[in-house]
């Protein structure tokens, strides 16, 4: 969740090592930190606050000094697990001969802590890194990789580390176990990153390590080991999308651009991928024929978060339209709760980033119980990809934004792909598969009529930007759209927002209605709009003021609430996806208007791969 970024190679390190932190300040952002290698020893600047408040210490520092002119360097911004955000406890951790940065847990750092201060150790900061740092540190006898090597056979918990030394300058040791670690190669020089977007910069050419591989980086030289089995091999893949990609393209925010990509996120989610003439979706990554399809019995679908909310989507989707028990979980319950799986499950498991700790580990559960484990991932390589081994990329482009957006509409077009292919195994006619695909087809021309009304939303917006709680109710295909609604206006812009069921409301939540606590009720036509209306009434009733997400048109929805944004007439599965986008635009707008850090929201971390 925090990000590393390190260079070794002929350039300057600093303004190379302090881009790739901007590229990943979207992971974590509450301190940063850079070291840099030199004759004269190894060089430590650290800030409390954003990247810039490290870029200006470092400018402080005259231009004849280390961080000017050193070629190899490593760098980190912060998402505090151990010890609150500050200087002190920012990366990187340091003795006078090693610098080292961390992403993970070290899980035994009290124990070995206690070694270390009884040889004699002094520490900083509260964060378990200076004692990987510290014990890197009693090891070393003049080779890096070697007591880096030693010290993580010590090491219990996670870890993605970039470390140097100050008598071996220009060599850098990464190694990874369950936080992510990619090589850029370039010419000459390496780049080595915790996620591609602080690499493609400088080069299309990553090389992803796999958990207990240690890689001794020196300029282009890479030599990868494992930690169990000695040296290893591991092949350079092409990064598919663009610089630009990362890039803000001149929106205000990440957020709003990427809500903007959405039309095309999905067409890439999509293409390729639909077959008009038999009625079905092509999920060649899912490795599955349609006769293993038919032999299957039931869908699990774990992840978190967003990802968790469009697995409710795919639960609901898979049910309706293939015959097929369907059952979402939270990742951390699926793996705690000791869960009845069995080899005629497919478990699929949702997740943006690909790294999630709670999706990963529900993964290993699944594959341990003996199911069919496949991923619903966006990021190319990523760990729950790999291991994993099937199933389907989004290709949705990097997601920067903390707030998920095109993943999320992404997400629903694949599981209704999903759906789509695990009906036509079943029961579903050739006649209704091809409307279930014109369906899909229609998804991003849906999400561009809803863009099209961003100005009229914004306005909406402005009349809740005063309140401080609002409740958020819908039914079936709703029901996960209005979670989905009020988790983006929680997350962005710190308004108390939940999402009910709406015939949950009447069983306690009601008690807390009155005009302070508005309520957006997603009353689009189709089964169950009545009793949401009648819902809406029983909210009006108690002085509720109703935001109404309504189906184009619908004169009697509009007479039953206080404001309206209207979508697009479609069966339900799809309008999930104009419905959800509407809702992030509400809350993008809310944020803005309250003046919030949009792309970077207090306490939350685009990754969380910390259990
Ligand atoms: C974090 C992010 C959320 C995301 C969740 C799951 O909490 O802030 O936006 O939905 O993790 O992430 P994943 O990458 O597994 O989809």
């Amino acid at each position: 969740m925090c990000g590393i970024v390190g260079y070794t190679g002929k350039k300057a390190a600093a303004p190379i090592l302090i881009n790739g932190l901007k590229r990943l300040e979207y992971r974590g952002y509450d301190s940063a930190g850079l070291a840099v290698t030199s004759p004269d020893g190894i060089f430590v600047e650290k800030a409390k606050g954003k990247v810039s408040e490290l870029v200006n210490k470092l400018a402080e520092h005259g231009e004849d000094s280390p961080f000017h002119d050193s070629s190899s360097g490593i760098a980190h911004t912060r998402w505090a697990t151990h010890g609150p955000p500050t200087t002190e406890n920012a990366h990187p951790h340091a003795s006078d001969r090693i610098a080292l940065v961390h992403n993970g847990i070290i899980e035994n750092y009290k124990a070995l802590k206690a070694n270390l201060v009884s040889q004699g150790y002094k520490f900083l900061s509260q964060t378990d890194t200076e004692v990987l740092a510290l014990l890197v540190d009693s090891y070393y006898e003049g080779d890096i990789l070697q007591a880096v090597t030693t010290a993580l056979k010590d090491v219990e918990g996670t870890y993605g580390i970039a470390c140097m030394s100050q008598d071996e300058p220009g060599v850098l040791i990464v190694a990874r176990r369950g936080s992510p670690i990619v090589l850029g190669v370039g010419d000459g020089e390496t780049i080595v990153a915790s996620d591609a977007s602080a690499i493609i910069k400088h080069t299309r050419q990553a090389i992803y390590l796999d958990d207990n591989d240690i890689a001794k980086i020196q300029g282009g030289d890479i030599d990868i080991m494992s930690l169990d089995s000695g040296i290893v091999s591991r092949e350079a893949s092409e990064i598919d999308w663009s610089p630009d990609a990362a890039e803000k393209g001149g929106y205000e925010h990440y957020m709003l651009k990427e809500i903007y990509e959405q039309p095309d996120a999905i067409e890439n989610t999509i293409r390729g991928r639909m077959d008009m003439e038999r009625g079905t979706a092509m999920l060649g990554g899912l490795g599955l024929s349609p006769r293993d399809m038919a032999d299957l019995n039931r869908l699990v679908i774990v992840g978190c978060g967003t990802s968790l909310n469009a697995g409710l989507v795919g639960e609901f989707a898979t049910e309706d339209f293939a015959g097929i028990c369907a059952e979402v979980e939270q990742a951390a319950e699926f793996r705690y709760r000791n869960p009845i799986i069995n080899s005629k499950d497919l478990v699929l498991a949702i997740s943006q980033s690909g790294e999630t700790a709670d999706t990963l580990a529900a993964v290993r559960e699944a594959t341990d119980k003996g199911a069919l484990v496949a991923g619903l991932v966006n990021v190319v390589g990523s760990t729950i990809a790999r291991e994993t081994g099937r199933g389907v990329y989004l290709h949705a482009g990097p997601e920067i934004s903390v707030a998920s957006t095109k993943a999320f509409t992404c997400q629903v077009a694949t599981l209704l792909m999903v759906a789509l292919k695990f009906a036509r195994s079943r029961r579903m006619s050739v006649v209704n598969g091809r409307t279930f695909v014109q369906e899909i087809k229609n998804l991003p021309n849906l999400v561009k009529q809803v863009l099209a009304k961003e100005q009229q939303i914004a306005e909406v917006a402005e009349r809740y930007v005063k309140y401080e709680k609002m409740f958020f109710i819908g039914r079936g295909y709703m029901y996960p759209v209005a979670m989905e609604g009020a988790l983006k206006l929680k997350e962005i812009s710190y308004i108390h927002a939940e999402g009910y069921h709406a015939a949950e409301l009447k069983h306690g939540p009601i008690a807390l209605l009155e005009e302070s606590m508005p309520v957006v009720a997603l009353a689009l036509k189709g089964p169950g709009k009545e009793k949401t209306i009648g819902n809406i009434k029983e909210c009006s009733a108690r002085d509720a003021r109703v935001l109404g997400i309504i189906t184009e048109g619908d004169e009697e929805a509009k007479s039953e609430v206080d404001d309206f944004i209207e979508i697009p007439e479609c069966r339900l599965h799809a309008a999930v996806v104009p419905a959800t986008v509407a809702l992030q635009l509400f809350a993008y707008h809310v944020a803005r208007l309250r003046g919030c850090a949009i792309d970077q929201p207090r306490n939350l971390a685009k990754s969380v791969t910390v259990e």
